[in-house]
Protein backbone atom coordinates (compact mmCIF):
# COMPACT_ATOMS: atom_id res chain seq x y z
CA UNK A 1 0.00 0.00 0.00
CA UNK A 2 1.36 3.83 -0.91
CA UNK A 3 1.40 6.89 0.98
CA UNK A 4 -1.85 7.89 -0.15
CA UNK A 5 -3.74 5.13 0.47
CA UNK A 6 -3.07 5.21 4.00
CA UNK A 7 -3.83 9.43 4.37
CA UNK A 8 0.21 10.34 4.47
CA UNK A 9 1.75 12.19 1.63
CA UNK A 10 4.80 11.16 -0.58
CA UNK A 11 7.69 11.90 1.53
CA UNK A 12 9.44 14.56 -1.00
CA UNK A 13 12.55 16.56 1.30
CA UNK A 14 13.12 20.51 -0.30
CA UNK A 15 16.34 22.49 0.30
CA UNK A 16 16.53 25.32 3.43
CA UNK A 17 14.10 23.65 6.12
CA UNK A 18 14.80 22.00 9.46
CA UNK A 19 14.76 18.71 10.17
CA UNK A 20 12.66 19.07 13.00
CA UNK A 21 9.62 21.15 14.19
CA UNK A 22 8.28 21.19 17.80
CA UNK A 23 4.59 21.59 17.21
CA UNK A 24 3.25 23.88 19.87
CA UNK A 25 -0.60 22.84 20.16
CA UNK A 26 -3.12 25.65 21.07
CA UNK A 27 -6.22 23.90 20.46
CA UNK A 28 -7.52 23.45 23.80
CA UNK A 29 -6.95 26.85 25.22
CA UNK A 30 -6.88 29.09 21.91
CA UNK A 31 -9.81 26.82 20.22
CA UNK A 32 -11.97 26.35 23.26
CA UNK A 33 -11.85 29.98 24.33
CA UNK A 34 -13.62 31.35 21.37
CA UNK A 35 -16.71 28.61 21.52
CA UNK A 36 -20.07 29.74 22.30
CA UNK A 37 -20.74 26.95 24.12
CA UNK A 38 -19.19 26.05 27.18
CA UNK A 39 -17.25 22.64 26.86
CA UNK A 40 -17.75 20.96 30.19
CA UNK A 41 -13.90 20.31 32.01
CA UNK A 42 -14.01 16.71 31.72
CA UNK A 43 -14.55 16.90 27.84
CA UNK A 44 -11.53 19.13 27.68
CA UNK A 45 -9.51 16.79 30.03
CA UNK A 46 -10.19 13.76 27.30
CA UNK A 47 -9.37 16.46 24.51
CA UNK A 48 -5.93 17.24 26.11
CA UNK A 49 -5.60 12.96 27.10
CA UNK A 50 -6.19 12.34 23.76
CA UNK A 51 -3.97 14.91 21.93
CA UNK A 52 -1.08 13.96 23.93
CA UNK A 53 -1.85 10.30 22.86
CA UNK A 54 -0.69 11.60 19.50
CA UNK A 55 2.58 12.40 20.36
CA UNK A 56 2.47 16.07 20.36
CA UNK A 57 5.00 17.14 23.36
CA UNK A 58 3.55 21.31 24.43
CA UNK A 59 -0.11 21.42 24.76
CA UNK A 60 -1.32 24.43 26.24
CA UNK A 61 -3.96 23.46 28.25
CA UNK A 62 -6.23 26.90 29.43
CA UNK A 63 -5.84 30.59 30.71
CA UNK A 64 -5.93 31.80 34.46
CA UNK A 65 -7.29 35.29 33.32
CA UNK A 66 -10.74 36.98 34.90
CA UNK A 67 -13.65 34.63 34.77
CA UNK A 68 -15.90 37.05 33.37
CA UNK A 69 -13.37 38.16 30.38
CA UNK A 70 -13.27 34.59 29.05
CA UNK A 71 -15.80 32.39 30.73
CA UNK A 72 -15.05 29.31 28.34
CA UNK A 73 -12.46 28.91 30.24
CA UNK A 74 -13.04 29.81 33.39
CA UNK A 75 -12.63 25.83 34.70
CA UNK A 76 -9.41 26.39 34.37
CA UNK A 77 -9.02 24.82 38.48
CA UNK A 78 -10.68 21.73 37.54
CA UNK A 79 -8.81 21.04 34.23
CA UNK A 80 -5.39 21.64 34.78
CA UNK A 81 -5.24 19.13 37.92
CA UNK A 82 -7.14 16.52 35.34
CA UNK A 83 -4.43 16.67 33.21
CA UNK A 84 -1.22 17.67 35.01
CA UNK A 85 -0.05 13.96 35.45
CA UNK A 86 0.59 13.55 31.96
CA UNK A 87 3.84 13.34 30.75
CA UNK A 88 4.20 16.45 28.14
CA UNK A 89 4.34 20.54 28.57
CA UNK A 90 1.16 22.00 29.72
CA UNK A 91 1.61 25.70 29.54
CA UNK A 92 -0.89 27.76 30.44
CA UNK A 93 -1.87 31.71 29.84
CA UNK A 94 -1.09 34.08 32.76
CA UNK A 95 -2.16 37.84 32.26
CA UNK A 96 -0.71 38.84 35.69
CA UNK A 97 0.14 38.24 39.19
CA UNK A 98 -3.24 36.83 40.24
CA UNK A 99 -3.16 34.35 37.59
CA UNK A 100 0.15 32.97 37.99
CA UNK A 101 -0.55 32.58 41.60
CA UNK A 102 -3.56 30.35 40.40
CA UNK A 103 -1.35 28.81 38.11
CA UNK A 104 1.24 28.41 40.71
CA UNK A 105 -1.07 27.09 42.92
CA UNK A 106 -1.94 23.86 41.10
CA UNK A 107 2.00 23.24 39.50
CA UNK A 108 2.42 24.64 36.44
CA UNK A 109 5.83 24.68 34.96
CA UNK A 110 5.27 26.44 32.24
CA UNK A 111 3.48 29.65 31.82
CA UNK A 112 2.75 32.17 29.04
CA UNK A 113 1.87 36.14 29.16
CA UNK A 114 0.67 37.95 26.71
CA UNK A 115 0.97 41.39 24.94
CA UNK A 116 0.43 43.01 22.11
CA UNK A 117 1.76 45.05 19.16
CA UNK A 118 -1.07 47.69 18.59
CA UNK A 119 -2.93 50.04 21.45
CA UNK A 120 -6.39 49.09 20.59
CA UNK A 121 -5.96 45.23 21.25
CA UNK A 122 -4.03 45.82 24.32
CA UNK A 123 -7.00 47.60 25.49
CA UNK A 124 -9.50 45.53 24.24
CA UNK A 125 -7.55 42.21 25.53
CA UNK A 126 -6.28 43.27 28.47
CA UNK A 127 -7.86 46.43 29.49
CA UNK A 128 -4.16 48.35 29.56
CA UNK A 129 -2.29 49.92 27.42
CA UNK A 130 0.39 48.41 25.16
CA UNK A 131 2.84 49.75 28.41
CA UNK A 132 1.03 49.12 31.21
CA UNK A 133 0.58 45.55 30.33
CA UNK A 134 4.43 45.13 29.72
CA UNK A 135 4.15 46.61 33.47
CA UNK A 136 1.61 44.23 34.45
CA UNK A 137 4.14 41.16 32.96
CA UNK A 138 7.48 42.26 34.51
CA UNK A 139 6.56 41.06 38.25
CA UNK A 140 4.98 38.16 36.32
CA UNK A 141 8.21 37.11 34.33
CA UNK A 142 10.57 38.08 37.70
CA UNK A 143 8.09 35.72 39.88
CA UNK A 144 7.93 32.65 37.27
CA UNK A 145 11.56 32.90 37.10
CA UNK A 146 11.67 33.04 41.41
CA UNK A 147 9.34 30.27 41.88
CA UNK A 148 11.78 27.56 40.47
CA UNK A 149 12.39 28.69 37.28
CA UNK A 150 9.44 28.58 34.82
CA UNK A 151 9.69 28.63 31.07
CA UNK A 152 7.97 31.31 30.20
CA UNK A 153 6.56 32.47 26.95
CA UNK A 154 5.91 35.95 25.67
CA UNK A 155 3.19 36.24 22.76
CA UNK A 156 2.64 39.13 20.91
CA UNK A 157 -0.77 39.98 19.27
CA UNK A 158 -1.55 41.56 15.94
CA UNK A 159 2.10 41.73 14.41
CA UNK A 160 0.63 41.83 10.75
CA UNK A 161 -2.40 43.73 11.01
CA UNK A 162 -5.06 45.05 13.70
CA UNK A 163 -8.92 45.37 12.82
CA UNK A 164 -8.67 48.49 14.49
CA UNK A 165 -5.42 50.13 13.33
CA UNK A 166 -5.15 48.49 10.30
CA UNK A 167 -1.24 48.07 8.79
CA UNK A 168 1.26 47.63 12.32
CA UNK A 169 4.20 49.16 11.89
CA UNK A 170 7.24 46.58 12.06
CA UNK A 171 8.78 48.84 14.43
CA UNK A 172 6.29 48.54 16.76
CA UNK A 173 6.84 45.11 17.03
CA UNK A 174 9.71 44.58 17.34
CA UNK A 175 10.07 47.50 20.24
CA UNK A 176 7.50 44.94 22.24
CA UNK A 177 9.55 42.06 21.56
CA UNK A 178 12.76 43.17 22.31
CA UNK A 179 10.62 44.45 25.77
CA UNK A 180 9.25 40.63 26.73
CA UNK A 181 12.72 39.10 25.81
CA UNK A 182 14.81 41.89 28.30
CA UNK A 183 11.94 41.18 31.25
CA UNK A 184 13.48 37.48 30.90
CA UNK A 185 10.94 35.54 28.54
CA UNK A 186 12.43 32.65 27.00
CA UNK A 187 10.80 32.40 24.25
CA UNK A 188 8.02 34.36 21.64
CA UNK A 189 5.27 33.71 19.55
CA UNK A 190 4.78 35.98 16.86
CA UNK A 191 0.80 36.05 16.61
CA UNK A 192 -0.87 37.06 13.44
CA UNK A 193 -4.34 37.50 15.15
CA UNK A 194 -6.49 38.32 12.30
CA UNK A 195 -4.83 35.98 9.73
CA UNK A 196 -3.83 38.85 7.16
CA UNK A 197 0.07 38.02 7.16
CA UNK A 198 1.24 37.12 3.86
CA UNK A 199 4.60 35.26 2.84
CA UNK A 200 6.60 38.76 1.96
CA UNK A 201 5.21 40.21 5.64
CA UNK A 202 6.52 37.38 7.52
CA UNK A 203 9.81 37.34 5.68
CA UNK A 204 10.28 41.40 6.63
CA UNK A 205 9.27 40.91 10.02
CA UNK A 206 11.70 37.81 10.67
CA UNK A 207 14.66 40.27 9.01
CA UNK A 208 13.96 43.38 10.98
CA UNK A 209 13.58 41.01 14.05
CA UNK A 210 17.36 39.02 13.05
CA UNK A 211 18.26 43.01 12.62
CA UNK A 212 17.40 44.01 16.05
CA UNK A 213 19.28 41.03 17.28
CA UNK A 214 16.55 38.77 18.43
CA UNK A 215 17.79 35.36 18.20
CA UNK A 216 15.73 33.25 15.94
CA UNK A 217 16.01 30.39 17.82
CA UNK A 218 13.32 31.82 20.75
CA UNK A 219 10.91 32.40 17.75
CA UNK A 220 7.77 30.58 17.22
CA UNK A 221 4.66 31.70 15.11
CA UNK A 222 1.03 31.81 15.83
CA UNK A 223 -0.79 31.87 12.26
CA UNK A 224 -4.58 32.24 12.51
CA UNK A 225 -6.31 30.86 9.28
CA UNK A 226 -8.70 33.63 7.94
CA UNK A 227 -7.54 34.07 4.27
CA UNK A 228 -5.64 30.70 4.10
CA UNK A 229 -2.42 31.66 4.54
CA UNK A 230 -1.14 30.08 7.29
CA UNK A 231 0.46 27.40 5.79
CA UNK A 232 3.04 29.81 3.41
CA UNK A 233 3.43 32.16 5.70
CA UNK A 234 4.67 29.19 8.26
CA UNK A 235 6.97 27.84 5.63
CA UNK A 236 8.50 31.42 4.78
CA UNK A 237 8.79 31.17 9.14
CA UNK A 238 10.81 28.13 8.55
CA UNK A 239 12.91 29.20 5.87
CA UNK A 240 13.83 32.19 8.18
CA UNK A 241 14.90 29.71 10.48
CA UNK A 242 11.88 29.21 12.73
CA UNK A 243 11.09 25.83 14.76
CA UNK A 244 8.62 26.41 16.86
CA UNK A 245 5.22 26.45 14.99
CA UNK A 246 1.58 26.92 16.69
CA UNK A 247 -0.78 25.46 15.59
CA UNK A 248 -4.59 23.87 16.82
CA UNK A 249 -6.06 20.69 16.23
CA UNK A 250 -8.72 20.69 14.08
CA UNK A 251 -8.13 24.63 13.54
CA UNK A 252 -10.42 25.60 16.31
CA UNK A 253 -9.88 28.85 17.49
CA UNK A 254 -9.99 32.81 17.35
CA UNK A 255 -10.05 35.65 19.68
CA UNK A 256 -12.73 36.70 21.31
CA UNK A 257 -11.59 39.99 21.70
CA UNK A 258 -10.92 40.78 18.16
CA UNK A 259 -13.25 40.96 15.35
CA UNK A 260 -12.48 38.66 12.12
CA UNK A 261 -10.23 36.55 14.17
CA UNK A 262 -11.14 32.59 13.32
CA UNK A 263 -9.47 29.30 13.99
CA UNK A 264 -5.47 28.83 13.85
CA UNK A 265 -3.81 27.22 11.93
CA UNK A 266 -5.25 23.66 11.76
CA UNK A 267 -2.12 21.24 13.32
CA UNK A 268 -3.66 18.48 10.45
CA UNK A 269 -2.52 20.70 7.74
CA UNK A 270 0.79 21.72 9.39
CA UNK A 271 1.48 17.65 9.97
CA UNK A 272 0.44 16.58 6.33
CA UNK A 273 2.64 19.71 4.95
CA UNK A 274 5.94 18.81 7.32
CA UNK A 275 5.84 15.46 6.60
CA UNK A 276 5.73 15.83 2.85
CA UNK A 277 8.71 17.56 3.49
CA UNK A 278 10.34 14.57 5.59
CA UNK A 279 10.44 17.33 8.61
CA UNK A 280 9.87 15.07 11.10
CA UNK A 281 7.34 16.22 14.60
CA UNK A 282 6.65 13.14 16.19
CA UNK A 283 2.69 13.37 15.74
CA UNK A 284 0.94 10.32 14.61
CA UNK A 285 -1.54 11.94 11.96
CA UNK A 286 -4.03 9.51 11.95
CA UNK A 287 -4.69 9.49 15.72
CA UNK A 288 -5.16 13.61 15.62
CA UNK A 289 -7.67 13.66 12.89
CA UNK A 290 -9.28 11.08 15.31
CA UNK A 291 -9.10 13.35 18.12
CA UNK A 292 -10.05 16.44 16.29
CA UNK A 293 -13.44 14.65 14.80
CA UNK A 294 -14.21 13.14 17.95
CA UNK A 295 -13.88 17.17 19.69
CA UNK A 296 -15.82 18.07 16.19
CA UNK A 297 -18.78 15.65 17.52
CA UNK A 298 -18.83 17.37 20.88
CA UNK A 299 -19.15 20.88 19.19
CA UNK A 300 -21.62 19.60 16.86
CA UNK A 301 -19.96 20.97 13.96
CA UNK A 302 -17.41 19.64 11.46
CA UNK A 303 -13.67 20.78 11.64
CA UNK A 304 -12.72 23.49 8.90
CA UNK A 305 -9.17 21.49 8.43
CA UNK A 306 -9.32 20.51 4.93
CA UNK A 307 -6.71 17.48 6.44
CA UNK A 308 -9.25 16.45 8.60
CA UNK A 309 -12.08 16.34 5.91
CA UNK A 310 -10.15 14.43 3.15
CA UNK A 311 -8.67 12.05 5.87
CA UNK A 312 -12.32 11.77 7.78
CA UNK A 313 -14.66 11.94 5.16
CA UNK A 314 -16.46 14.02 8.06
CA UNK A 315 -19.95 15.69 6.79
CA UNK A 316 -19.89 19.49 6.31
P1 LIG B 1 -9.21 44.20 34.67
O1 LIG B 1 -10.70 44.29 34.65
O2 LIG B 1 -8.41 45.42 34.29
O3 LIG B 1 -8.72 43.58 36.04
O4 LIG B 1 -8.84 43.02 33.66
P2 LIG B 1 -8.13 44.26 37.33
O5 LIG B 1 -6.66 44.05 37.34
O6 LIG B 1 -8.63 45.68 37.44
O7 LIG B 1 -8.82 43.39 38.48
C1 LIG B 1 -10.23 43.40 38.62
C2 LIG B 1 -10.69 42.17 39.39
O8 LIG B 1 -10.37 41.00 38.66
C3 LIG B 1 -10.01 41.99 40.74
O9 LIG B 1 -10.99 41.41 41.62
C4 LIG B 1 -8.95 40.97 40.50
O10 LIG B 1 -8.59 40.19 41.61
C5 LIG B 1 -9.63 40.08 39.46
P3 LIG B 1 -11.74 42.29 42.73
O11 LIG B 1 -10.63 42.83 43.57
O12 LIG B 1 -12.46 43.34 41.95
O13 LIG B 1 -12.63 41.26 43.39
N1 LIG B 1 -8.63 39.43 38.62
C6 LIG B 1 -8.54 38.11 38.42
N2 LIG B 1 -9.28 37.07 38.84
C7 LIG B 1 -8.89 35.83 38.43
N3 LIG B 1 -7.80 35.62 37.66
C8 LIG B 1 -7.05 36.63 37.21
C9 LIG B 1 -7.44 37.93 37.58
N4 LIG B 1 -6.90 39.14 37.32
C10 LIG B 1 -7.63 40.05 37.95
N5 LIG B 1 -5.99 36.39 36.45
C11 LIG B 1 -7.33 41.26 33.02
C12 LIG B 1 -7.48 42.71 33.39
C13 LIG B 1 -5.95 41.07 32.47
C14 LIG B 1 -7.55 40.42 34.25
C15 LIG B 1 -8.42 40.92 31.97
O14 LIG B 1 -8.31 41.85 30.92
C16 LIG B 1 -8.28 39.55 31.41
O15 LIG B 1 -8.49 38.56 32.10
N6 LIG B 1 -7.98 39.44 30.10
C17 LIG B 1 -7.78 38.14 29.45
C18 LIG B 1 -8.09 38.23 27.99
C19 LIG B 1 -7.82 36.90 27.30
O16 LIG B 1 -7.67 35.86 27.91
N7 LIG B 1 -7.76 36.96 25.95
C20 LIG B 1 -7.50 35.80 25.14
C21 LIG B 1 -6.08 35.35 25.19
S1 LIG B 1 -4.99 36.31 24.15
C22 LIG B 1 -5.15 35.57 22.58
O17 LIG B 1 -6.00 34.76 22.37
C23 LIG B 1 -4.12 35.89 21.52
C24 LIG B 1 -3.10 34.77 21.33
O18 LIG B 1 -3.72 33.57 20.93
C25 LIG B 1 -2.06 35.18 20.27
C26 LIG B 1 -2.67 35.71 18.98
O19 LIG B 1 -3.48 35.01 18.35
O20 LIG B 1 -2.30 36.84 18.63
C27 LIG B 1 -2.34 34.47 22.63
MG1 LIG C 1 -4.32 33.10 18.87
Amino acid sequence: MNAMEVGLPATVPAEGLPARVRVHEVGARDGLQNEKAVVPAQVKAEFIRRLAGTGLTTIEATSFVHPKWVPQLADAEELFPAVADLPVDLPVLVPNERGLERALALGARRVAVFASATESFAKANLNRTVDESLAMFEPVVARAKDAGGLHVRGYLSMCFGDPWEGDVPVGQVVRVCRALLDMGCDELSLGDTIGVATPGHVSALLTALDGAGVPVERLGVHFHDTYGQALSNTLTALRHGVRTVDASAGGLGGCPFAKSATGNLATEDLVWMLRGLGIDTGIDLGRLVATSVWMAAHLGRPSPSRTVRALSHQES
